[in-house]
């Protein structure tokens, strides 16, 4: 297994570029399940996630080409499975994506049960009463969820209780192969959904209300294969913009959208760092001591829940305190412990963390739990006095293209090594 370390305590100087958004390419890819033929899709990661999703196409029949640093084409013409097992959900919940494409396809589908995962129980209830919605009888079965249909989907309309990302995604692309009009409301309105539905309309479907939460999808017999580029990972920018601000420097992201990040880029400036933003780019530099700030995640265009641990570091070296409330996921503070073993001041009660900054951290052994927990270490690494040594980075490599490159790149002390045994 590999771990990471860190000498902390060097300002970071020069440019990064960000990649395409994992969490724009899972769906994108399962959406090539939708209409035979080659789909071309450009700046996809290459990351953890989506070598898993591209396994489990390949375990139904899906061929593909991904030249390094070339575009991944994806062609889903000759399906021989229709089946996602434990194996690949476990290790990737968002697996769950390939239900909706499949079951509208082919008429039927088996997906694992993801199971509980670290930051909570996140159950998969909302895709599932969607597409019973849609005229799909789902059956649960030897920890498997059994989607089929007699026929085509049928258009319907369809509420969410609260706006999720995944479940809006699986239901956009059912229903773009379904009889009929389907109405969404309560749809999540991340920017990743803008991916998505940019895509189905390439594929041939009409879609209104994108940016909104009421999409109407106008479905169709059949679809076309698309050409479209992942959006930049708007999660990525603000991980490497918070490391800016925890090791202070000056550095340009390239390749990035600032639209996407309107709650992030307000608080960032708010605790005192310069940004500057162009079309595709955001300047960072830290040259005044950090203010606190208080947070509370909510869905797009809110504080992202994926950055709260990014900021949590962040605020443990402001010169106030910080209330950080985490409103999506139940159990989003596995970070805090880790956090405290590098000198950071922080309280849970509930779903708040009240987080007084301290002058400085010092570099520990720490261990990465999740993705965004992970990134939340290297941020609060970066920043501590002394060596940081995370292990179990596999995490970090499920959602971050090259970041140990990425961060030397721009003068930062770290290196990937073996845990030694
Ligand atoms: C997606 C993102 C993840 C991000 C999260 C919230 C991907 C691949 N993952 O996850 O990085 O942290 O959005 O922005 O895009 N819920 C239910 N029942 C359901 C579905 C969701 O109760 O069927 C609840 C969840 O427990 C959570 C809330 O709804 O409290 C929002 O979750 P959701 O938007 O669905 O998260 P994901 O799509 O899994």
């Amino acid at each position: 297994m590999d771990r990471i370390v860190i000498e902390g305590g060097r300002p970071l100087h020069g440019e990064i570029r960000i990649s395409g958004a994992k969490n724009a390419a899972l769906p994108l890819i399962a959406a090539t399940l939708l209409a035979p033929g080659w789909h071309t899709l450009h700046n996809v990661p290459n990351l953890r996630d989506t070598r898993t999703i591209m396994a489990l196409l390949q375990s139904m029949g899906v061929q593909w080409q991904w030249e390094p640093d070339g575009p991944l084409r994806i062609n889903s013409e000759h399906l021989v499975g229709n089946e996602a097992s434990y194996d690949l959900v476990k290790t990737m919940r968002a697996s769950i994506l390939v239900l909706g494409p499949l079951v509208a396809r082919l008429g039927c589908a088996r997906v694992s049960l993801p199971g509980g995962c670290a930051i909570g129980a996140r159950p998969i209830d909302f895709h599932l009463r969607g597409l019973e919605k849609l005229g799909c009888t789902i059956d649960l079965q030897d920890g498997y969820v059994a989607a089929r249909i007699d026929g085509r989907l049928q258009g319907n309309t369809v509420t969410f209780d609260i706006p999720s990302v995944t479940g809006t995604e699986n239901i956009l692309m059912a229903a773009a192969l379904a009889e009929g009009d389907t109405v969404i409301k309560n749809a999540a309105r991340e920017p990743e959904i803008g991916n998505l539905i940019d895509m189905l309309i390439l594929m041939g479907c009409a879609i209104e209300g994108c940016g909104t939460d009421t999409l109407v999808v106008h479905g169709m017999r059949e679809l076309r294969p698309a050409e479209i580029a992942i959006i930049p990972d708007r999660i990525e920018t603000g991980t490497y913009l918070m490391a800016v601000g925890a090791a202070g420097g000056e550095v340009v992201l390239r390749n990035c959208n600032p639209e996407h990040l309107p709650s992030l880029l307000e608080k960032l400036q708010a605790v005192g760092l310069e940004i500057e933003c162009g079309a595709d780019f955001i300047r960072v530099a830290r040259s005044a001591p950090l203010q606190s700030a208080d947070i509370t995640t909510m869905p797009f265009p809110g504080f992202p829940t994926d950055l709260q641990a990014q900021f949590m570091a962040l605020m443990s070296i402001s010169t106030g305190v910080a209330v950080i409330h985490e409103n999506i996921f139940e159990n989003r503070f596995m970070h805090v412990a880790e956090l405290r073993r590098l000198g950071a001041e922080i309280r849970v009660d509930g779903h708040t963390a009240i987080v007084t900054g301290v002058d400085r951290l010092h570099g520990a052994q720490v261990m990465a739990t999740d993705l965004r927990a992970s990134a939340s270490l290297v941020v609060a690494g970066l920043a501590a006095e002394g060596s940081t040594i995370i292990s179990r980075i596999y995490h970090l490599e499920r959602g971050y293209a090259d970041l140990v490159a990425k961060l030397a790149g721009v003068g930062a002390a770290i290196r990937k090594e073996k845990e030694p045994s």
